[in-house]
């Protein structure tokens, strides 16, 4: 199906984010083929996509990439090309070595250039223009994520027609960290430009709010801050959590297939079927602790706490943000470390290290899951971890630990995770030796509770209520035009 109006067509639900919701591969002849990601994200809003006349617009995830839009499954792209420049400037630059690590405690120095800036402002101008151009009168425009801040106001400006929604997926950090940035007053200008301001936690949310009050003169009463903007009317802007989930049902229906439940017998049994298999599975990102869960787990193998044979630990860490130096880095010592621990401790028959620097489908992801007895997330800061949350889901035998870091959104509402702080390397290994040992009973109990929560609270219950609140702010809004 391809467009057949020359002049651009006119959606009423807009989505808007770094990345596309398909990806792009080149093929051998040149053409070019697109294939559904599979994100939370595509999954909830496809139907509302259907229903509602949507479109995407995005980055299709190679450079100088000029496709006019094009349906994909029911669901209207829109590709925002990005130059091999903007990649390193916008991308690259601004989004993952400035405002990634700023966001996420400072755990790698940000970096501050003036350049960057500048293409972030000019990438997030490109993004609003194209949604300008094909948002239908009072669209509903929905942008996500921290590489498109600038985007709400931007289109604001151009259309104050729209209903604007900006979602937060990763934290907002406390304003101490926030002030360092430069361009700090613009940002949030920035996103209050939005309608509705979500973020993962009420922590995020007020410290957006703290940052409201320190950089600019609009009056905040939780959650609302009035926006006076100069010849313009004054709006009531909300501020507040809306933690997201995943496509609990689909993770638990895969889990029950025979043929992923046979492959994670496999799995175990390539292993050499140990009495306990652990499993980390991460983009390899410095948030994400892994350093320090190998360190926890190289240190229960030297003092003899758990033995290579008996324990056997997977850890996938998934390519990511490859050409940014502190992910070089970070590779580099995470390769070192799991290859001092299996050179210290592997047998000629048993590793205790299986590391895996690649992705896997959701099927394989599955299987996993079900293989493993013990799943590690020890985010040093991470605004959810949707992975704490697939594991659950998959469960449906309620069984397996989850050890889950406090500084993960996640720990929020996984309250009977075995929670830790992936600081105190102590604490991590009582934590692991603890999951190693619990009672049947108990994993029981415990994966029970956690289970109810994920599948009560899935991403379609999230994008509902968010999108709920911004419809309420909407007809706020034309309550008092109104005469
Ligand atoms: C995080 C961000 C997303 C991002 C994803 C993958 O989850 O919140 O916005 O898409 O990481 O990172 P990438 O840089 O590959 O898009």
């Amino acid at each position: 199906e391809s467009q057949k109006t020359s002049s651009p067509a006119e959606y009423d639900f807009v989505v808007v984010s770094n990345r596309l919701p398909v990806d792009c591969t080149v093929e051998d002849d040149g053409s070019l083929t697109w294939k559904r990601s599979p994100g939370g994200l595509v999954t909830a809003l496809e139907p509302i996509m259907k229903k509602a006349d949507g479109a995407w617009v995005g980055w299709a995830g190679k450079p100088d990439l000029e496709v006019e839009p094009f349906q994909n499954e029911g669901i209207q792209i829109i590709p925002v090309p990005l130059s091999t420049q903007d990649i390193e400037e916008y991308y690259e630059g601004f989004s993952n070595d400035t405002l990634w690590p700023l966001y996420h405690d400072v755990i790698a120095p940000p970096a501050y250039h003036r350049e960057w800036w500048d293409d972030y402002v000019a990438v997030n101008q490109r993004f609003a223009d194209a949604t300008a151009a094909i948002s239908a009168d009072g669209a509903v425009v929905w942008v996500q994520d921290y590489q498109l801040q600038l985007v709400p106001r931007m289109l604001r400006e151009q259309r104050p027609d729209l209903t604007i929604g900006f979602f937060n997926h990763i934290p907002f950090p406390p304003y101490g960290i926030f002030a360092q940035l430069p361009w700090r007053t613009q940002i949030i200008e920035g996103m209050l430009g939005a309608d509705v301001v979500g973020f993962q936690r009420s922590s995020d949310a007020s410290n957006f709010s703290s940052a409201v009050r320190r950089l600019t003169n609009h009056p905040t009463k939780n959650p609302a801050i009035e926006v006076t903007i100069e010849g313009q009317p004054t709006r009531r802007v909300v501020a507040k959590a809306f933690p997201i989930s995943i496509d609990a049902r689909s993770f638990e229906e895969l889990a029950r297939d025979p043929a992923i439940q046979q492959r994670a017998r496999d799995i175990r049994k390539g292993l050499g079927n140990p009495k306990t298999v652990m499993f980390g599975v991460d983009r390899l990102d410095y948030t994400k602790g892994i350093r320090h869960r190998l360190k926890a787990y190289g240190e229960l193998l030297r003092d003899g706490s758990i033995e290579v044979g008996d324990v056997a630990l997977i850890q996938v860490a998934s390519p990511s943000r490859e050409r940014v130096e502190a992910y070089m880095h970070l590779r580099d010592e995470i390769e070192l470390t799991v290859g001092r621990i299996n050179g210290e401790f592997s047998t000629l028959s048993h590793a205790p290290i299986n590391y895996l620097h690649q992705g896997f489908p959701r099927e394989e992801m599955v299987a996993l899951y079900l293989a493993a007895d013990v799943l590690l997330v020890t985010a040093l800061r991470d605004g959810m971890n949707l992975v704490a949350k697939e594991y659950v889901a998959a469960r449906f035998d309620n069984d397996g630990v989850l050890i889950l870091s406090e500084f993960a959104g996640a720990s929020e509402e996984l309250r009977k995770a075995l929670l830790i702080n992936p600081h105190d390397i102590d604490g991590l290994k009582d934590a692991m030796l603890r999951a190693v040992n619990m009672p049947k009973a108990d994993r029981a109990t415990r994966m029970r509770s956690m289970r109810k929560r994920v599948l009560d609270h899935d991403v379609e219950r999230w994008s509902n209520a968010f999108l709920k609140n911004l419809a309420a702010t909407r007809s706020d809004r034309h309550r008092r035009i109104a005469p």
